[in-house]
């Protein structure tokens, strides 16, 4: 049983795998958080609580009610009523006040959970069955109902967590703040880990000692964004990557976010996740109901990577619903670092034509195809072919690139519109904007107004005009801008601070038409690189573009960080040429197919161009990723060593989930003076199991050896050099 009620003290326990999250109703109809952390057999811990210490529950003192206010551990905790630490839930009632006060009125138990409406969410599958718990909070003095949907899964150190509020009054109640989840810790012993970046530069982690007070990361910008990503772990101030306790926190949501711990004057810790307060306001009529995006925290006793595995389990098999998420991707190539605007028909039909004699199984075809679009500067909106770069339209290309026996797929921006189309021409108003502002331009484009139906209606129709009109088995979905002046010229002012959630929740629309009506396509998520990746947009697509920068070394750092909260089979990774077009490096091509290794794996380049030397690499890279790609989707992921810890080496694994074989990726980052070989130890083997490399058949290894004494690197020269090894259980 993942939920469990304890009658006589009130008490809701969860239990994910080996993970308890305990919280009990207390005097007054407080609900609190007794406990999360290693599961244990006792039913009661409401000693945790500390309910016999002063200032006691409000029923026996009410002289302390505001003390307790301020210290109690609240499973959802709201503002105005004495508790000041940050809240997770605020509102501005119908006379203008913003206190609100949440008890306890019902609850229910059932198995699986429920779908979140219009937002993506992680759901009930076989390999990890789950239970949800939904509790029904009370603010009498308004008339809201909050349900707190807490769902348990039963073979993951998992657990989620939304929030419905229903206006049960008679007036309109406005939403300042409905955070997704909160959790509390007795302790302040803690760092806090999260994912800044920027563009080419996405997710690089910080570590940080909690101090007290409020610190926090968030979005504003209307898409997760690269700034800063919906993810936070707080561990224990020893934890490293394969021990120590680490709690894991992400938002399944693809816009504007805050992750923030408190450390307060009880050297207690808060953590909140949720879409935040700034710039949002939720007017809610009577009878309404508001749904806050879901949380999800993931609990580890084997430090980060235990963490991160716990996530990609969660990722892969509760969120990714495409039919591709465990299924061999094709091998593509896209063309946009080998001709960026400047391409017609015939170029791309030799990038196919030589692509498909290597084994390059699909041409992407990206920015620039449609209206007049000839640089970053029009047509966005009017995505109509233009017959002057593709003659005979888009059907004789994709023939053509079929006849090469390869398959084709195409990039839109559907989120976007050039002051210089058709569509902003007949419809400015569609553009996001407050009127009588000055609109900020950005990369010479406005964000079309997704809150509005007709604005969907209109994009998603011509994108399903293209669709129809060939055959198309890929589409890259860009965004390359952020919101500035967020308004809509068709909502009124009292919802104009609606706009941010309503925009999010029209491009989930649109996803959703989409992989509905092409269940078979394979959508690749991308913003500017990898401004969007976030596990909303997992729900959608199976992969996302993971950054603008291709170049190996730089991709380590971006495909590591990422790795701490997204798998590998998520992270769009392409091979591209050298000198890199964005740091100007140069390193072996085999070292970048290495590293695209351990993603999706693809070309980003000028086939034709290629010397012969890296253009007879190609098949042999292919027929790797093809061996290996199996093990990178379903596979656990070890991370050895980071460039971060020692900027001489990287070292990453991949191990069945039956441990049957593993494929090891070591990359000498600088080489060295006066070398001998590098010992690294393998981790995630059968420490029973006997083990081959590949390559020396004739000699076996325990895994206990493999990952206890390690195995010596030698023989590599030079910088940015890599090997790879494929252990094989005897
Ligand atoms: C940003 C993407 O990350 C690139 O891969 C490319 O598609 C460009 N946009 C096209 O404008």
């Amino acid at each position: 049983m993942a939920v469990e009620y304890f009658e006589d003290t009130r008490t809701f326990r969860l239990r994910s795998k080996d993970t308890d999250w305990v919280m009990q109703v207390v005097d007054e109809g407080y609900l609190l958080q007794v406990y999360c952390g290693a599961a244990v057999p006792d039913s009661d811990l409401s000693w945790l609580l500390r309910l016999d210490e002063p200032p006691f529950v409000p029923s026996v003192n009410m002289r302390d009610k505001g003390t307790f206010m301020d210290s109690a551990p609240f499973v959802y905790p709201c503002a105005g009523t004495g508790d000041y630490r940050e809240p997770a839930f605020e509102i501005v009632a119908p006379d203008g006040t913003t206190a609100s006060d949440l008890r306890y009125s019902s609850h229910r138990i059932y198995s699986g959970k429920p779908a979140l409406d219009g937002l993506p969410a992680t759901f009930a599958a076989e390999e990890s069955g789950c239970e949800t718990l939904e509790i029904v909070l009370e603010d009498k003095f308004t008339g809201l109902e909050v349900t707190l949907v807490c769902t348990a899964f039963e073979k993951l150190s998992a657990f989620t967590r939304s929030v419905r509020v229903k206006n049960c009054g008679i007036q309109p109640v406005f939403l300042k703040n409905v955070s997704s989840m909160c959790a509390e810790f007795d302790s302040s012993d803690m760092d806090m880990i999260t994912l800044w970046g920027s563009w080419a530069r996405e997710r690089i982690p910080e570590r940080c000692r909690l101090h007290h007070g409020v610190q926090y990361i968030s979005s504003g910008r209307g898409t997760s964004s690269h700034q800063y990503n919906p993810f936070a772990a707080l561990c224990v101030r020893n934890a490293d990557e394969d021990s120590g306790e680490v709690w894991g926190f992400s938002l399944v949501y693809s816009g504007n976010f805050k992750a923030l711990a408190e450390v307060t004057q009880h050297d207690c810790t808060r953590f909140i996740i949720g879409m935040g307060s700034d710039g949002f306001l939720w007017k809610l009529e009577p009878g309404e109901t508001f749904t806050a995006p879901e949380a999800a925290a993931v609990h580890s006793l084997e430090g980060l990577g235990g963490m991160s595995r716990t996530f990609h389990d969660l990722w892969r098999q509760n969120l990714i619903r495409s039919p591709y998420k465990f299924r061999e991707r094709p091998v593509l190539i896209n063309n946009w670092e080998a001709t960026y605007f400047n391409f017609d028909a015939d170029k791309l039909a030799n990038i196919a034509s030589e692509a498909s004699e290597l084994g390059i199984e699909m041409l992407v075809m990206d920015d620039g195809w449609f209206g007049h679009r000839e640089s970053d500067n029009s047509s966005l909106g009017d995505w109509f072919v233009n017959e002057k770069k593709l003659p005979g339209g888009l059907g004789a290309l994709v023939e053509r690139v079929k006849g090469y026996g390869m398959r084709f797929g195409i990039w839109f921006e559907p989120e976007m519109i050039s002051p210089d189309s058709d569509l902003f021409r007949s419809h400015p108003d569609w553009a996001i904007q407050i009127k009588g502002r000055e609109m900020t331009m950005s990369r010479e484009q406005y964000v079309l107004d997704l809150s509005r139906s007709e604005v969907r209606e209109c994009v998603y129709s011509q994108i399903k005009r293209i669709l129809d009109s060939a055959d198309i088995a890929y589409v890259k979905w860009d965004c390359n801008r952020q919101i500035t002046e967020a308004g809509s010229l068709a909502l009124p002012a009292d919802r104009q601070q609606e706009v941010m959630h309503r925009y999010i929740l029209g491009v989930y629309d649109l996803m959703e038409r989409l992989v509905t009506d092409y269940p078979d396509l394979l959508l690749e998520n991308c913003s500017g690189g990898g401004g969007r990746f976030d596990p909303g947009m997992l729900y959608y697509s199976p992969q996302i573009w993971c950054s603008d920068d291709t170049d190996a070394l730089e991709r380590l750092k971006i495909q590591y960080g990422t790795s701490l909260c997204y798998p590998c089979s998520a992270m769009g990774a392409h091979v591209s040429v050298c000198p890199n077009h964005t740091v100007g490096r140069t390193t072996p091509f085999s070292t970048r197919a290495n590293v695209s290794l351990a993603g999706t794996f693809g070309y980003e380049l000028d086939v034709t161009k290629l010397s012969e030397e890296d253009k007879s690499a190609i098949p042999g890279q292919i027929a790797l990723y093809k061996k290996y790609g199996r093990l990178v989707r379903s596979g656990d992921l070890f991370r050895i060593s980071s460039i971060f810890d020692d900027p001489e080496y990287h070292a990453l694994m991949f191990v069945a989930k039956d441990k049957s074989e593993a494929l090891v990726e070591y990359f000498q980052v600088l080489g060295r003076p006066n070398r001998r070989s590098r010992r690294i130890k393998l981790k995630g083997l059968d420490p029973d199991a006997v083990y081959f490399e590949e390559k020396a058949p004739e000699k076996t290894i325990s895994g206990a050896a493999l990952m206890n004494c390690g195995i010596n690197i030698c023989g590599l020269w030079g910088d940015c050099q890599s090997v790879i090894f494929h252990y094989i259980k005897k």
